[in-house]
């Protein structure tokens, strides 16, 4: 039978550098100009047809991502819900949600990620291993960093370097087939207490598996004030945009 692509949105964390505005909400239902911050990733998998996600959220705020996205179907889609009681890494939600990945492909999406790119593509030819997203940034050294050969092939990852090997960030959507249930089974917490993703994604490095592709268009980690900041200015330009080209 045909693998189906199930979606996760990770939108647990504790967000301590947006404090004092996460003292009483979480980041992902900040606003971010019209909508609250976790719309922008569920549009961006609802965009590439994926239609399953379960949104794994932080104990605290739960019962408002209930109220905000509600079961999926105004949006024509099914919505599960799961708390991660503690932020114990990114790679923990193919822990917390392996019941629900089963046997299919899925598509990690951060909470606090906006893309303006489309993945209809990427995810539609997606069959197997794992597929990451790189983009060239000023600061890599906040990020997993892709170290690259003479022939543009991956060849490392390494989280947050002290002296990055590229400029190029991994950024925070990330395809990968079921074995990333057994692969983040078999991880141990790294020294900040973490199951790294980057950890996963050299386990399918070392296999040859690891497909490296590139953001087109704009990308945001919106978990600082100031990459909050451009992010906002971003969606609301396009917005504007896209009201005067409907006039
Ligand atoms: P981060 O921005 O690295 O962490 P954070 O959101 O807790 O913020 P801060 O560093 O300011 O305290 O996380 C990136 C995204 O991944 C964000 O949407 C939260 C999510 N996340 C989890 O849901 N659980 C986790 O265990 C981790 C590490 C991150």
């Amino acid at each position: 039978m045909a693998k189906e692509m199930k979606g996760i949105i990770l939108a647990g964390g504790a967000g301590t550098r947006l404090y004092p505005l996460t003292r009483v909400t979480s980041k992902q239902l900040l606003p971010v100009y019209n909508k609250p911050m976790i719309q922008y990733p569920l549009e961006t998998l609802m965009r590439a047809g994926i239609k399953d996600i379960l949104i794994i959220v932080a104990p605290d705020h739960a019962g408002d991502f209930l109220k905000c996205l509600g079961s999926g179907k105004e949006y024509g889609c099914h919505f599960t819900y799961e708390i991660q009681d503690k932020p114990e890494g990114i790679a923990q939600a193919f822990l917390i949600g392996q019941d629900f990945i089963d046997h299919d492909n899925v598509t990690l999406i951060l909470g606090d990620n906006l893309y303006e790119d489309d993945f209809s593509e990427a995810i539609s030819t997606f069959q197997s291993g794992g597929r990451i997203f790189a983009k060239e940034v000023a600061d890599p050294q906040r990020f997993g960093v892709v170290e690259f050969d003479a022939n543009n092939r991956a060849i490392s990852i390494e989280e947050k370097p002290k002296v990055p090997k590229s400029n190029y960030s991994v950024t925070g959507l990330y395809i990968y087939d079921s074995t990333v249930v057994d692969k983040v089974k078999n991880l141990k917490f790294s020294n900040r207490g973490e199951l790294e993703i980057t950890d996963i994604n050299n386990l399918y490095l070392q296999e040859g598996q690891l497909d490296v592709a590139f953001v087109k268009g704009k990308w945001f980690d919106t978990g600082t004030f100031e990459s909050m900041h451009e992010a906002i200015c971003f969606a609301r330009d396009r917005h504007l945009a896209k009201a005067t080209s409907e006039r």
